[in-house]
C-alpha cells in the first residue's frame, strides 16, 4: 500500500513509504511560465545546494554555466538544444550547463567528475523544489555548440543543461507535450534496483 498521498496529485511519486516532501514533489515538466524571473536569491540557494553536495575527495570538479532568459548566452543555449527539448525550454527562468572538468589544468584526472556533477544537480533540483521552483534537465543537446559557445576548454566536458523556473498551465503546451504533461510518473521497482540488500 502506498503510504503518499499520491492520488493528492498525479505528479507526486507513489512512494511505498514516505520520502522526504520535496523529493516525493520534484518532478520534470515541461510547462514552465514564460513570463517568470527567478530572483538572484533564488538563484544563489540552487547554486549553493549545488555547491554543498558530497564530492570524491572534496575536489568539487563540477562547474556550471547560469543563464537567465533575455540574455545571450541563454539564447546561445536555445540554439544547442535538440527541437524536442528547444520547444519548450525557451519558457524557462534560466537555464543552467552542468560541466564536469575531468581534469585539471595540471592535467591531474578527476575519474568522478561525471557522478559529482550529477550528485550537486540533485542537490539543486531538490532546493529548487524547495523553493516552489520546477527543474527539467536535458541531455538531448548539441554538445558542440555549447563547447564552441563557451569556449570551454577539452577538460571542461558539458553534460546536462537544467531548465529552471515557474510551473505553469500545461494547456499552454502544444498538444504533444501537453499530453506528456498528465503521464503517469513511474520507476522501476525496489526489487530490480537493488541487487543485495543483506
Ligand atoms: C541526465 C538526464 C537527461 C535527460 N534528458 C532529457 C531531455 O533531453 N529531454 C527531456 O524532455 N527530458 C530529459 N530528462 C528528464 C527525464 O526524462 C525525467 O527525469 C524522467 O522521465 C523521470 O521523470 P521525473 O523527473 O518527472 O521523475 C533527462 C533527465 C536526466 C537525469
Amino acid at each position: 500500500m502506498s503510504l503518499s498521498p499520491a492520488t493528492e496529485t498525479p505528479r507526486l511519486a507513489d512512494t511505498r513509504v514516505p520520502i522526504v516532501d520535496a523529493l516525493a514533489r520534484r518532478w520534470s515538466p515541461r510547462s514552465f511560465d514564460a513570463d517568470a524571473v527567478i530572483t538572484d536569491a533564488q538563484l544563489d540557494a540552487l547554486l549553493e545546494a549545488a555547491r554543498w553536495a558530497p564530492s570524491a575527495s572534496n575536489h568539487q570538479p563540477r562547474r556550471f554555466i547560469v543563464a537567465r532568459r533575455g540574455t545571450a548566452a541563454f539564447s546561445s543555449i536555445v540554439s544547442a538544444l535538440v527541437g524536442f527539448n528547444a520547444a519548450w525550454a525557451d519558457r524557462a527562468s534560466a537555464l543552467i550547463v552542468g560541466v564536469a572538468e575531468t581534469s585539471t589544468v595540471d592535467g591531474d584526472k578527476r575519474p568522478y567528475a561525471e557522478y559529482d556533477l550529477g550528485a550537486a544537480i540533485a542537490h539543486l533540483s531538490v532546493q529548487a523544489e524547495s523553493e516552489g521552483l520546477v527543474t527539467h534537465q536535458m541531455a538531448g543537446v548539441e554538445w558542440d555548440r555549447i563547447i564552441a559557445a563557451f569556449e570551454l576548454t577539452e577538460n571542461l566536458k558539458p553534460l546536462t543543461v537544467t531548465a529552471v523556473g515557474t510551473l505553469a498551465d500545461a494547456a499552454d503546451l502544444p498538444a504533444a507535450l501537453a499530453e506528456r504533461e498528465a503521464a503517469p510518473r513511474t520507476r522501476l521497482p525496489l526489487e530490480e534496483i537493488v541487487l543485495l540488500r543483506a
